[in-house]
Parts: C-alpha cells; structure tokens; sequence
C-alpha cells in the first residue's frame, strides 16, 4: 500500500539538494502517487491534485488575465457559477453562460479576449450532454482552452483528453473517491506548459490536498470500475422506474432515446451514469420537501457519486447560489430533485422510491 507521507518537509543534504520533495504544499509521495494514478485514468500525461474541486477550478482561472473572456454553460454546478459570477467577475474576466448545445450561440460570444471555454458535461442537473468533440473543433479554430468538468461521468464513462479537451477536471470528492468521505479535486492534461503554469499556480496558492485524503482516494479508485458499473445498472433501473411514474413530470437522464442529447450521449459515453433529475407533478415546494425528506434508503444531501444513494433539492442546496430566475431559465425549478444512484441493492432502492412517491 502506497503510504502516508505525514510530513510538511523533508531532509534536505544540503541546501537545495534533495530527493525530489522539499516542502508538501509543493509536493508529497503520497499526493504525487494519486496525481500519477489520475493522469493514467484519464490518459493523461500529468495529474494535479487539489483540496477541492473548486480549488482545481479556481486554478484554472487564475490561468486568465484581466480583459479575458471564459464561454460556459447556463447550467452549471452552482459553486462554479457562484466562483465566475462573485469572485472572479470582480477582477475584471468576463464569463458568458449560454446553451452549449447551440454551436451558433458558442461561437456568437467568441472574440479576440476569448480565452476558455468551460463545459461541464453531463450538466448538473439536468442532465444535457455536451458534445466535447464539437466544442474542442470550435476552441482548436479560436486558439482557445478547452476545460472540461468530468465529475458527473468519471473516467470510467469518458475520458474527454481523448476527444479534444485540453484540461480535464474533477471534483475527487465525488466518483473519483467514492465513499462520501474526502474534499478533493483534480486537473489533468497533456500540455506541458500549461501544466506547468498550474502547477506555478497550484504551489503558488496553495489549496493543495493532505496526504491521508490522498491516500483515501488513492483506495477508492481501486474500485471505481465496479462501483461505477454498478452506479450505471441501478441508475437504469431507477431511471425506468421513474420513467411513467404518476407523480414524475420531467424525467433527466441520457439513456433514454428520446433524450435530446442522447446520440451525443452514445458517442461520447460508455454509459449513462446514475445521476438522475425529476421534477414532480402539480407540487409545490412544501410538497417536494414533504417527499425529500421522506426517504429511508436515500439519504437527503448534497454532493453525488459515493457508494450510498443520495437525493438533493437543487434549487435550495446545490444550486441555491444561482439567481431563481436563471435557474429556472434551465429547468431547475423548486419541484426539481436530483438522485445520485448509489451501489446498494436495486430493491432497496426501488422500495424506497416507491414509498416516498406514494
Ligand atoms: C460538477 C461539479 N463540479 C465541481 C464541484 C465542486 O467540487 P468540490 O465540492 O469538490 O469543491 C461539484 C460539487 O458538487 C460538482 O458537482
């Protein structure tokens, strides 16, 4: 077992002279393991670990000079738009959040400050696919970065480097680390002087991860095929189930055909993931409390992608940053849920559903 690296600091011989570590805000042998382990995952040739995925985004960021411009989508997790929007707005980046499914909206935004383009995809919540290969076409033409949040689909389901992104990032904290236990997030590319900006940057700021968080995701990834094959087969089940319920209204997930998004869904995914939306018939936001907090097996929460299965509220957790009119432009409305499948029993999970529907 790779192991932790306790320490802040190492022996040096003599000043400078040292075996590669020399302070851990820098680097740590147990963080650089982890960092190596996601790099290979994504196919990446290097790997960046941060203490949370919005370190790992802030990094990005911290790339752009005032007078840039970031192209994004409208239906964005809402710390990322709460970043854009509250911290960095100020100093002078601009950010335009537009419909990422529409190219012709994409490229009417794009001009000579235009800098990145930032996709999550799929979207949290609802769920839209973003076609990774189109956006990468737009952003090679225009010269500008391609990040792309991997989060909701963990590499096991995409591995966006492969099909054009530039920078890939995660919120470890979710799939990557699996067990509802660890704040972490992560960059990874091919570039190897934009990696060693990020790095610059990394150091420089310092929302670097500890080694035991490293070591616990490092444990997690050990099983992230199986659990993410299992997310899938309960995320269909459950999603089916929802499918003609009488208390659904919108259903949100890819691997239905009549999916808007779900061709790109195919091409681009080896599966659809457990994250499911709904929104519930003729409810009001007393209602879908009522029935947010009546599960058993479900834990009410927020995050996504650990082992035990968890229902959110977007408009009021996740999402509570955005503006109400904003987010309900996207669909994230006040009888909006969101479902993170987790791997227990499909029964269990079913029966529960079922008793919190009634
Ligand atoms: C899609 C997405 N990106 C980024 C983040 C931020 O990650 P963290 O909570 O690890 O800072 C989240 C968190 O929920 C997320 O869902």
């Amino acid at each position: 077992m790779t192991p932790i690296y306790q320490t802040s600091t190492y022996w040096q011989e003599s000043p400078g002279k040292h075996k590669g570590y020399a302070y851990a805000r820098g680097k740590n042998p147990t963080r650089s393991a982890l960092e190596k382990c996601l790099a290979e995952l994504e196919n990446a040739k290097h790997g960046l670990c941060f203490s949370s995925g919005m370190g790992a985004i802030d990094a990005v960021v911290k790339l752009l000079n005032p007078g840039d411009e970031v192209i994004t989508g409208d239906d964005l997790y809402g710390g990322t738009y709460r970043m854009f929007t509250k911290v960095f707005a100020k100093y002078g980046i601009r950010f335009h959040f537009v419909n990422l499914t529409d190219f012709n909206a994409i490229d009417d935004c794009i001009n000579e400050n235009t800098k990145l383009l930032w996709i999550e995809t799929p979207t949290n919540p609802t769920m839209q696919i973003i076609d990774i290969a189109m956006c990468a076409m737009i952003a090679k033409k225009h010269n500008i970065i391609l990040g792309v949040d991997n989060t909701f689909a963990a590499p096991y389901l995409q591995t966006s480097l492969d099909i054009g992104a530039d920078i890939i990032m995660h919120s470890v904290t979710k799939y990557l680390g699996g067990h509802s236990d660890v704040i972490m997030g992560a960059l990874c590319l091919n570039d190897d002087k934009l990696y060693e900006q990020l790095a610059f940057i990394h150091n420089s700021c310092g929302a670097t991860p500890g080694p035991m968080d490293s070591f616990l995701v490092l444990r997690g990834l050990k099983t992230l095929h199986i659990r993410m094959q299992r997310h899938c087969e309960n995320g269909h089940d459950v999603a089916w189930f929802l499918k003609d319920h009488p208390r659904i209204d919108k259903l949100y997930w890819p691997g239905f055909a009549d999916h808007p998004n779900h061709a790109v869904a195919r091409t681009q995914m080896k599966d659809f993931g457990g994250m499911i939306a709904f929104t519930l018939k003729d409810a009001s936001l007393d209602d879908t409390f009522r029935i947010a907090s009546s599960f058993k097996v479900w834990t009410l929460a927020e995050s996504l992608g650990g082992v035990e299965s968890l229902v959110n509220h977007p408009a009021t957790m996740t999402h509570a940053s955005i503006p109400k009119e904003e987010r309900e432009r996207v669909g994230v409305v006040d009888n909006m849920l969101r479902l993170s499948t987790g791997i227990e029993h499909i029964d269990d999970l079913i029966e529960d559903l079922k008793q919190a529907l009634q």
